[in-house]
């Protein structure tokens, strides 16, 4: 078995990469896969949010070569679910990268050792486009897209669609969207339903079934170290995340 690898991006902040991320793999790992969590963002939000000690190594340090994947891994509260640390090197890695030769393909080298021993291995990326984003997309065989329903998601939308798709072409002929799932969903406002409208007819087949709604569970989690499954069970968010595992495992 090889693992089935995903990441989690969109360039736009705040949108819910993180939480997906967490909570998609508390759930899948929930469900008996075992599945390793990496966080590639300097903010290192991912790793707190799953009790990630952070002055074990990092995938900075991964990726730099400066450990292996082996040694880097650690525990989180859920059974099954392991995580990479991330944190503020990550910060510099682009610039550091950016003379290398195969700059895109750091990550996917660095990982390679390890696709074996995992289901699932779920990549948080920072809200940019920048090198450390395209290691990710060059690794990946699966693209989620968190999206919040705002009046501009779509604009945002179509540079990350063109972005994958060059990504595809010229890098990784493997990659494919998985999917685009909404976050922070309000059930009963026009906005939120007008935006699912506009990009399920951009995108038909993409969109998720599931929505996630606001719910503030969602967001008290992370302070606690622990993903909503531990946290909160019978939340509406975590009806959610438990939903979206289903989806995203029968479409993998
Ligand atoms: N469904 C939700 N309901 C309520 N709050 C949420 C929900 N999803 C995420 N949040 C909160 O919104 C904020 C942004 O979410 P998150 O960190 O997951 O986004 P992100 O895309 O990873 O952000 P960044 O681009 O900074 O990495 C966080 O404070 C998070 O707790
Ligand atoms: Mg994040």
């Amino acid at each position: 078995m090889v693992a089935k690898k995903i990441i989690l991006s969109n360039q736009k902040g705040g949108v819910g990469k993180t939480t997906t991320a967490v909570n998609l793999g508390a759930y899948l790992a929930q469900m008996g896969s075992r599945v390793l969590l990496i966080d590639l963002d300097s903010q290192g939000n991912l790793s707190s949010a799953v009790s990630a000690d952070m002055k074990l190594p990092s995938s900075y340090d991964v990726i730099i070569g400066r450990c292996t994947p082996e040694e880097a891994y650690q525990k989180t509260p859920v059974e099954n679910l392991h995580v990479i640390a991330g944190g503020i090197d990550l910060a510099g890695l682009s610039v550091e990268l950016v003379n290398e030769l195969a700059r895109e393909f750091f990550l996917k080298n660095a990982l390679a050792p390890i696709e074996q021993n995992w289901d699932y291995i779920i990549v948080d990326c920072p809200p940019s486009l920048g090198l450390v984003t395209i290691n990710a997309m060059c690794w990946t065989e699966y693209v989620i897209i968190p999206m919040q329903c705002e009046y501009f998601a779509m604009e945002g939308l179509n540079l990350l669609m063109r972005t994958i798709a060059n990504v595809k072409k010229q890098l990784n002929p493997h990659l494919e969207i998985l999917g685009i799932v909404f976050t922070m969903f309000a059930v009963r406002t026009r906005l939120a339903n007008d935006v699912v409208d506009d990009v399920t007819a951009y995108f038909p087949d993409k969109v998720f079934e599931t929505k996630i709604p606001r719910n503030v569970r969602l967001s008290e989690a992370p302070s606690h170290g622990l993903p909503i499954n531990l946290y909160d069970r019978t939340s509406a968010g975590a009806l959610g995340y438990e939903s979206l595992a289903e989806e995203v495992a029968a479409r993998v």
